[in-house]
């Protein structure tokens, strides 16, 4: 069949595509083109795109590299999901990001039926990984163009391409990586400050989390790679970046020279135009002395530590499979905290997990109390199909599990406003990162230990380090005004 816009038939094109990556998505970047330009032409415009991103920090950093994509292929960035090309990145954390998506995906259908027909609708992430999600979307919302899954992110021009080809919707879901895929394009969404994956995957196999199932095995980027990108993103104007892995501790062991996460830390170091540098996320059974000593001496990786305890009963850590104790984990933030008094800890908690009881319950209170977060996310547990904890019996009733819930976040509200308080009327540098929509004159920014400043300012101070007071503190954020 021979493609709109094309002298070779869609059969030819695909025959010849270069087997190498990226070699092979550059190659359909530039097949996509022709086609692109005829559409747009048909429309009498150019066509947008617009990325809905569910979840963590790892889809942000996938959005980035999709947009990427799409920008090389010459889409514009629309602001809404009233655009030519719609791609939902999702998650599957916990259940109700699900429940979201299908309804937004169906007023997705509507938009197009009513309105656009050329319209293209793109799913892919965690959720895509799970063989029932995607027989659900076939079976019922056979609108979408392309599903794909977390392996897949770096092929979307071929299967893009492939779509148009075929006319009808391309699902293409890998069970495992295969190789890391170097040097895509990738689209920023600020200049200042960015995400490097370190690692992908994870193999840890928390017995609540679904992670290890839809995003694999543990996979290091090599060093050289990692700073490589470091050093390109500093030279286009970053200063901040967050290294990111689902457990950055096990950073490097299956590399072909073993490298630690602390060596990394080192190297990055050295990258000249990178003022801050933060991690996400270690993992509290294996943070090794070596990384706490890199950060205590280091002058640029941020005093804050992300350090998920998930639970304060020791009874249900060892149900979640996590390898530590409460006693564990206190006595490392008591080693973090003797090496950093001004480290900034922040955590994930789980509340309800099969099984909790109020004494366990009673045992994270205790040890929110005793740790003092900065700040703290809580979740009511969600039960994943195909994960261990799932299949068990003793679920925590709704009712139970929320009224701890209710319990918990207001002792973290307590006490993270008397540690915000503790700094009120200190001076401190904030890397300023947006105008602030809500507040008028004012913009936004991140102190080195994460907590938002928003203080009288414009689009001037963008991407500035800036000293600000911290005026009042507000629990979560303070106001703040600019020094000097
Ligand atoms: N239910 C509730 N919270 C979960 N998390 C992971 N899996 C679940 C689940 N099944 C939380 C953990 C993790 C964070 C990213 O999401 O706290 O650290
Ligand atoms: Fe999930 Fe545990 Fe892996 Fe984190 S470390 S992604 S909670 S399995």
């Amino acid at each position: 069949m021979r493609m709109k816009g094309y002298m070779e038939t869609g059969e030819e094109i695909m025959r010849a595509a270069p087997s190498e990556e990226p070699a092979r998505q550059y190659y359909f970047m530039e097949k996509l083109k022709p086609w692109f330009l005829k559409a747009c032409a048909a429309q009498g415009r150019t066509l947008t795109y617009n990325i809905q991103t569910f979840g963590c920090q790892m889809n942000a950093k996938d959005s980035e590299k999709l947009s990427g994509i799409l920008r090389e292929i010459g889409y514009e960035e629309a602001a809404t999901e009233e655009a030519d090309f719609v791609l939902y990145n999702t998650c599957t954390v916990r259940e109700n990001a699900n429940t979201r998506v299908y309804g937004r995906i169906g007023y997705l259908g509507r938009l197009k039926r009513s309105r656009s027909p050329h319209m293209k609708i793109a799913l892919c992430g965690c959720m895509m990984q799970e063989a029932h999600v995607v027989a659900k979307l076939q079976k019922s919302y056979p609108f979408v163009d392309l599903i794909f899954g977390t392996h897949n992110i770096y092929q979307l021009a071929e299967l893009l391409f492939r779509q148009i080809y075929y006319g009808h919707m391309v699902v293409e879901i890998r069970e495992e990586a295969d190789a890391v895929v170097e040097e895509l394009p990738s689209e920023r969404k600020f200049s200042f400050k960015a995400g490097v994956n370190i690692m992908y995957g994870c193999n840890n196999f928390c017995s609540y989390c679904i992670v290890p199932y839809v995003r694999g095995r543990e996979r290091s980027r090599r060093p050289e790679d990692i700073l490589r990108e470091m050093e390109e993103m500093a030279k286009s104007g970053v200063t901040e970046v967050m290294l990111l892995g689902q457990n950055v501790n096990s950073y490097g062991k299956t590399l072909k020279t073993p490298v630690s996460f602390a060596e990394l830390l080192k190297l990055a170091e050295e990258v000249e135009g990178i003022r801050r540098i933060r991690f996400m996320t270690p993992h509290p059974k294996d943070l090794s002395d070596e990384l706490i000593g890199v950060m205590a001496e280091s002058k640029k990786i941020c005093r804050h530590v992300h350090l998920p305890v998930q639970s304060g009963s020791s009874r249900i850590l060892k149900l979640m499979n996590r390898h530590y104790t409460k006693e564990d984990y206190l006595a490392l933030v008591a080693r973090i905290r003797a090496a950093m008094p001004d480290v900034a800890l922040t955590t994930d908690i789980i509340v309800g997990y099969p099984g909790e009881t109020e004494e366990d319950f009673m045992e994270t209170m205790d040890l929110v109390s005793r740790v003092r977060y900065v700040s703290a996310f809580t979740f009511l547990y969600s039960k994943r199909t195909g994960t261990p904890a799932a299949a068990i019996k003793d679920q925590v009733p709704e009712e139970t599990a929320k009224e701890r819930y209710d319990r918990l976040v207001g002792r973290i509200r307590e006490i993270s406003g008397e540690m915000a308080q503790a700094d009120t009327g200190k001076t401190a540098e904030v890397l300023v990162e947006e105008v602030n929509a809500k507040r008028h004159g004012y913009v936004t920014g991140r102190l080195a230990n994460n907590l938002l400043v928003h203080f009288p300012g414009d689009e001037s101070l963008l991407g500035r380090y800036v000293d600000v007071s911290l005026t009042e503190c507000m629990g979560f954020y303070y106001i703040g005004s600019q020094k000097g």
